[in-house]
């Protein structure tokens, strides 16, 4: 039997270029920073890579809100529908699940918002809420430059979805009109709103410290509490002192400015994506991207001869393959054991791995999700510092955060080494954003008699 090589200390050297430096960090948020001002202002908003659009969402919940509400929620991996009872400082909820095809994620706007109506009608059946007319909250995570409440305009699709027809047309209507072609459920539109805004506001109806909403699952973005007057593009009423802010974070980086930090498995995963040169800071961060990073290390440093001896396996040279949650299973092995990079290795059809490849692999899974949460802390704390508020908590949600076993460690490290003296911090999981935040958000516009669409 040959001499077994160890080629870690290799392996290691060319993971270097996923290492960002505290130097790097600071730099980033400097951009960060200014990116999001453009957003903000008026005359520099068009051409904002990060938009910061505004939510239309001034009130936070009080914990006082109630009553029986309808959600939706589009923009992860899976769509779902619930239904939910607030009350005194309790809440219920029933949920399902349904699939999004990919033909219908491809597809038209028009049949998507069908299928989307089609799943709300059968679940109302099914909760004998059929012949109710409902306040529902949607939840729909992409780019929408909203006009009010119950009004927001896509901009953009992220994250893998790409229906016809439906970008600049206003979503909430895109919905009604599909609901108004059933005619069989009765329903009030009484707000739309992002994942993070809902995470926020979930998180909020507990915690009044809870200024940021963060998600870090398929996809990444942030939102937060700004004054009022620092919103130049609202027109509306400026006596309430704060709006909620979707700044859309995972576009940063479109013009180029991570591109000092970027590794060629960024320029590749990019290229290789349904829409390049978009939504670059999320490629680098988000569940939808992270396992498929790992894999072209991996494939790179196979065919260099550092791993398996050089020979791959058709799953590995497979694009997509190496999912996002076999980095948190790999990396859940205690110091030492490899159980759950064997099972990964095995299902990817390479058994013939040896220990010194295992502690490879989980090297580079480190490597990937820890820059990934140092680019988010960096995010966060450039959050953090613009707010400069004393005591803030950030709600989160996401499959990242909530399975990778080190993420939250990691952020808070980052972030505290990262943020200005004197503020201090609490990462805290926000349970079920989206739906309760939905419930959440159409409440409170009850509660501010706000009309229903
Ligand atoms: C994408 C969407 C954004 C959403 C995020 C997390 O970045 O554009 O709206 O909040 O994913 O789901």
């Amino acid at each position: 039997m040959g001499m077994a090589i160890n080629n870690l200390p290799l392996i290691r050297e060319e993971c270097e270029i996923l290492h960002m430096t505290d130097k790097q960090l600071r730099e980033i948020m400097t951009r960060l920073h200014n990116d999001l001002v453009k957003g903000l202002s008026k005359d520099t908003h068009p051409t904002a890579t990060v938009k910061c659009w505004l939510t239309y969402i001034q009130d936070l919940p009080n914990g006082k809100e109630r009553g029986k509400f309808l959600a939706l929620d589009l923009g992860g991996t899976n769509f779902r529908v619930l239904i939910i009872n607030l009350g005194e400082n309790h809440f219920d909820m029933q949920s399902k699940i349904y699939a999004i095809p990919n033909h219908i994620m491809t597809g038209t706007g028009i049949a998507l918002f069908d299928h989307i109506a089609e799943c709300l009608a059968n679940f109302m059946k099914e909760h004998n809420v059929y012949e109710e007319r409902l306040a529902l909250g949607f939840t729909f995570s992409f780019p929408l430059k909203q006009m009010g409440l119950t009004k927001g305009i896509l901009q953009r699709w992220t994250k893998g979805f790409s229906c016809s027809g439906a970008i600049g047309e206003d979503v909430v209507q895109g919905l009604k009109d599909a609901i108004a072609r059933r005619g069989d459920v009765q329903i009030d539109i009484c707000a739309i709103l992002n994942d993070t805004t809902g995470t926020l506001m979930s998180c909020a109806w507990k915690n009044h410290n809870c200024k940021i909403g963060l998600i870090v699952g398929t996809g990444s973005n942030a939102c937060y509490v700004e004054k009022t007057g620092q919103c130049e593009l609202f027109e509306g009423d400026m006596s309430k002192s704060d709006m909620l802010i979707n700044t859309e974070w995972g576009a940063f980086g479109d013009d180029g400015a991570l591109d000092f930090v970027r590794t060629e498995f960024d320029r590749e995963v990019d290229s290789n994506s349904i829409n390049p040169g978009k939504q670059i800071q999320e490629k680098m961060i988000s569940g939808m991207y992270m396992g498929e990073l790992v894999r072209l290390a991996l494939v790179k440093f196979t065919r260099m001869g550092l791993l398996f001896g050089g020979r791959g396996s058709d799953l590995l040279f497979q694009r997509n393959s190496f999912y996002t949650k076999y980095v948190s299973e790999i990396e859940s092995d205690k110091p030492g054991d490899f159980t759950s990079c064997m099972d990964v290795l095995e299902e990817l059809g390479l058994s013939h791995a040896t220990e010194a490849d295992m502690a490879a692999v989980r090297h580079v899974c480190e490597c990937v999700s820890r820059r990934a949460a140092h680019l988010v802390s960096a995010g966060i704390a450039t959050l953090l510092n613009k707010m400069n508020e004393p005591r803030v908590t950030v709600g989160i949600d996401g499959s990242v955060y909530r399975f990778h076993p080190h993420f939250h460690t990691l952020m808070c490290e980052k972030i505290a080494q990262l943020v200005q003296p004197g503020i201090s911090f609490d990462l805290m999981l926000s349970e079920d954003g989206s739906g309760r935040g939905a419930a959440l958000v159409a409440a409170v516009a009850c509660r501010e008699s706000l009309g229903c669409a």
